[in-house]
Parts: structure tokens; sequence; C-alpha cells
């Protein structure tokens, strides 16, 4: 079937991510009464009540979204005489949740009006054009002159003029910069997949990323930013994250208590402002997210700020909404991340928790500089060890035709391998669709060992460390109950590892303080080549967005 782009000047479209609703043609963007048409990216949390109050204005629904009661508040007040703008000025404070809205006007085809409140909105300046996207990466085919928008900010449009107003109405300046995206960097150069050009990237972007947190010659790290307090006044970190980035948090946990001996509890972002922990005022509360703009985590950051904690953001957009309302920005230098499954910012994240907590252990006088300039030293080997972990791609990719036909999969690891064991099992989960479970190896026999059966694979994440003997017994539990293992270590671990496995992965033998950023490669290319061979579409996963920004 061939297909015509629609003709016109102006219009307005969204990939919704369904909360109300199937992903229908019915619920589909936008959303459009005799004089108004809509996108929407959040949630209306009191869309049944406006609806029921719509209706008994004589409003006609189509759909099961909640967006579309938007677009029949703004009729109602065009119908009443309002102008477009004065109509959406009177709606805005109607809509309870979080919204990016984008509006059309019949009859006005040089008017774009745009607004945000919880969902980031950003406005890109073309020639003579003008556009409303999520954010620059969603604007970089078109133009790399970007101006966000705050918190209950609105915006009327034109061609020729930009005006942006504040909640109250009153005209806001908002700054307007050249973003880094450049749509070159939004390709994928030789690789199939946006997801393999990310994973082979890691070397580059890891080695960027801690050349700009340290000081290379004296072997020490420097901070690009001065944080605003001193390590020796925390008494608790909390970290806290949704998804891979929570998992980059969790192997930080170790760090931070075992080079600073600071204590450090973790909570996935959207549990954290309920569990109601008593956090202390000046304690210290590290969010980390590579768009910056996931509800969950800027909700998090949000309510650590009003219990009075100090706030740091790791965050691979420095222009997003997370890092623009945190205290300490500790950007990661991934660079554009396309593939809806974070893998090069996730090393990236690992690394810049590393040389914090490194930071935080000399601050607080638990690392000589002896101490500091070996652990520099091993970070400096890394991009070597990621490079050379890659070149385990082949035996992978064979690899992946067993686990495609598995119906699930386990993943364990033990220490800082335990958190690195839940992010693998999410990467197989979220990009074949097998699912799959990580745990503490030492956890297997609490109940999860009943899942062990000849038709489960079983991934053992275990370099030879001081607990890779603890983790060949539970290896040794699997194989005793047909399980088929994929062992995970180096060559010191492949040669003491006394039990049959179905394949062996040998990486680099390595110091073992950060080995996860090395020991996540060939964990990314199994989910990755499973994919594949699965047919799935690896760079898009069904169901899953790359920035979440609903609650
Ligand atoms: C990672 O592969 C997933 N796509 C997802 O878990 C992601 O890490 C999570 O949604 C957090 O996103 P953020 O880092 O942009 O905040």
């Amino acid at each position: 079937m061939s297909y015509s782009p629609p003709a016109g000047q102006s219009g307005i479209g969204h990939t919704r991510w369904a909360t109300h609703g199937k992903p229908t043609e019915s619920n589909a963007h936008p959303h459009a009464t005799d004089n108004v048409a809509v996108v929407h990216n959040g949630i209306i949390e009191n869309f049944r009540e406006l609806r029921a109050e719509l209706e008994r204005n004589g409003a006609e629904f189509y759909s099961e979204t909640d967006t579309e009661v938007v677009v029949h508040l703004v009729e109602f007040y065009l119908k009443n005489g309002y102008s477009p703008q004065d109509a959406v000025q009177a709606s805005l404070p109607r809509l309870r949740g979080a919204f990016a809205l984008a509006f059309l006007f019949k009859g006005h085809d040089d008017l774009l009006i745009g607004a945000c409140k919880g969902s980031p909105l950003a406005i890109g300046h073309g020639n003579g054009e003008v556009y409303l996207g999520s954010d620059a990466l969603a604007l970089a085919p078109l133009t790399d002159t970007i101006t966000y928008l705050e918190d209950g900010d609105w915006a009327v449009l034109t061609r020729a003029t930009c005006v942006i107003y504040g909640t109250d109405g009153s005209v806001v300046p908002r700054e307007t910069s050249k973003s880094d995206v450049s749509s070159l960097l939004a390709d994928k150069a030789n690789y199939r997949h946006f997801m393999a050009k990310e994973i082979h990237e890691q070397p580059t972007v890891v080695g960027k990323t801690l050349a700009h947190y340290l000081d290379v010659a004296a072997k020490r790290v420097a901070l690009p930013v001065a944080l605003p307090f001193d390590f020796n006044s925390i008494e608790r970190i909390s970290i806290t994250a949704c998804g891979t980035a929570s998992y980059a948090g969790h192997i930080a946990k170790y760090w931070f208590e075992r080079l600073a001996r600071l204590s450090v509890e973790i909570d996935v972002a959207s549990e954290f402002r309920y569990r109601e922990a008593p956090l202390r005022r000046g304690d210290l509360a590290i969010v980390i997210s590579q768009s910056g703009e996931t509800a969950d985590t800027l909700a998090a950051l949000r309510y650590a700020k009003g219990q009075g904690l100090h706030t740091i953001s790791v965050v691979n957009v420095p222009t997003s909404t997370i890092a623009r309302e945190s205290e300490s920005v500790l950007p990661t230098l991934a660079g554009a991340e396309i593939g809806v499954a974070s893998t090069k910012a996730f090393l990236c994240q690992l690394m810049v928790l590393a040389v914090l907590a490194i930071a935080a252990g000399r601050e607080r006088g638990k690392l000589s500089e002896i101490d500091e300039s070996k652990l520099v030293q091993e970070l400096i080997e890394m991009p070597r060890l990621i490079a050379a972990a890659l070149l385990v791609e082949p035996q992978i990719e064979k690899l992946a035709r067993y686990i495609a036909a598995a119906r699930a999969a386990l993943y364990l690891g033990r220490g800082t391998s335990a958190p690195l064991a839940l992010e693998g099992a999410l990467k197989l989960k979220e990009i074949s669709y097998i699912h799959s479970e990580g745990y503490a190896a030492g956890e297997l026999k609490h109940g999860p060992i009943a899942l062990v059966d000849e038709a489960m694979p079983v991934v053992v994440i275990a370099p030879y460390d001081g607990v890779f003997e603890k983790t060949i017994s539970n290896m040794q539990e699997v194989a005793a109950r047909g399980g088929k293992i994929i062992l995970i270590t180096d060559a010191k671990g492949a040669s003491e590892a006394t039990v049959d496995t179905l394949v062996t992965i040998v990486l680099p033998t390595m110091v073992a303080s950060f080995t996860p950023m090395v020991y996540a490669i060939p964990v990314q290319l199994l989910a990755y080549h499973t994919g594949v061979v699965s047919g799935a579409d690896v760079d898009q996963p069904r169901n899953l967005a790359k920035s979440v920004t609903v609650e």
C-alpha cells in the first residue's frame, strides 16, 4: 500500500505509550473536536470527573482515553467565545496529573500551542518553522536549537513568534540553547541496530566519561563540579532510579560502602517517596537516569529535595528536567542512546558512580593517595577491557540460538555480580520477551531452584573473586538438577570451575573492584543476539518507551 504524507503547513502527532485505552485507532492521537485537536503525553488523573461534566454539557466522546477530555474542555471554552489562547489558559488549571500537550486550531493554521506539567516539552526553532517535541532527541532530525519549557509553562507559537507563559499567565523568559544531539549522531553507522552500535561504542564513551572526571597526570579523581557539601557530613546515601539505572545504583552501593565506608540505601524510584524512610536533612540523594525525564525518578528527586537532602543526578541528558532540578549534576557522556534498552548509558553510569565513590572515600580519609591511584589505574584500564570483552560476540551469537528456544532463563551472581544478574535478566526479557529472573546466587536454594530442570538455561556471572568458590557450589546445585549452565568468568575461573557447563565465556583477567563494567558486555550481547534470533524489534521492543514520562 503506497503512503502519501498528509498535505498541510502544520500538524501534530504522537507515538502514544498507552496508559488509558488499548492501542487502537479510536484511542490514537490526535483527538479532535470541531475546532481543536490535541496530542498528549502523560496522565490526566481527574479525567473521569471532567468527562462526566463535559458529557452533561453535551460533549460526545468516542475513545477510552484520558486525553480526550482535554480537547472537549478547550472546545467548551471556544464555543463560549474564548480565543484559542484564552481557551487553553482557562483549561490548563482544570487538569490534574501530568501532561505535555500540543494543540492545533481550525482556521488558525499558523498557530501551535503547547503546555507541560510533569511531562517534558521542548520548542524546536527551525528556519521559518517551529516545532514542539518531548526532548532534543525527538527534535534532532529537525533542528538543534531548543528551548526547554519549565513545569507549568505554556507556549503560543507561530512560524515567526514564540511567547512562553508561566502558570500565572505572565510572560516568562526561557533559555534557548544548541543541543548536541545532531541527526548525524542518531544513525546506525554500519550496524544493523542502534543497540548493536551502542554496545560497541562503550569502550569509547566509557573512556570519554572517565576522562571528564580524572586528573590523569596525577592519577586522581577530579569531579567537574564542586559539590556543595563535604562527604564527612554525610551519614547515609539514598540512591534511587528505575530499571537498568537502578541496577547501576545497586552496584554502586557496594562501591560506596567498600571504598568510602558510607552506608547506602537504594530504592526503585516508584517506591522511594512512599516508604517514608527516616531521612536526615543534609544527607545525600543520588538519582540516576539516562533520559533525565523518567517521571518516577523525577518525583523521587523532588521528594528528596523536600526532605532537605543534597541531590546529585547522574544523567545522560544535561538539559533534562532531572538535571535542571538537581542541586548537582554529574553527566554521563554516552552520547544519544537511541535503543530502548539502556547499554552504553548503563556502563557510563557505573563509571561516574565509581569515581564518585572514590572521591567520597578520599574525602572521608578512607582511601590513601596510593589506594586512589591504584583504583584510578583500574578505571583507566576499563576501555581496553571492555573492548576485549566485545571479542566474545561470535560465541554469544551461537549461544543466542539456544537461549531463544528457552521458555525462561535464570541469571545468578554474587557481590556486585548479583545486581548485574538482575540487569542481565531485564535485558533478556525486555529485548527477546523470554521470561528471565536474576537472583543473588545464594538465594537459589531458597526457592528459585525449584525452577531448574534440563530446559532451564542458567547464566552465572562469576569472575574469579572472593565469592567465586561459593558460586561454584551454587552451580553444582544447578548441574545436579540438569540445569544448563552458561558461565561468564575469567581464565582462572574457567580452570577452577569444577562443574560441567553448556558453555563458558572467558573474559579478560582483571582486578575485582569494578568487574560489572566488563561483565555487562556478554550480558548485553546475549540479550541483543537472542532478540535478533527471536525476530523481536530490538531497538523498540513492544510495550516499551525510551523515556517513561508517566508514573
Ligand atoms: C533499560 O534497558 C530499560 N529500557 C528501562 O529499565 C530504563 O532503564 C528505565 O526506564 C529508566 O530510564 P532512565 O534511565 O531514562 O531514567
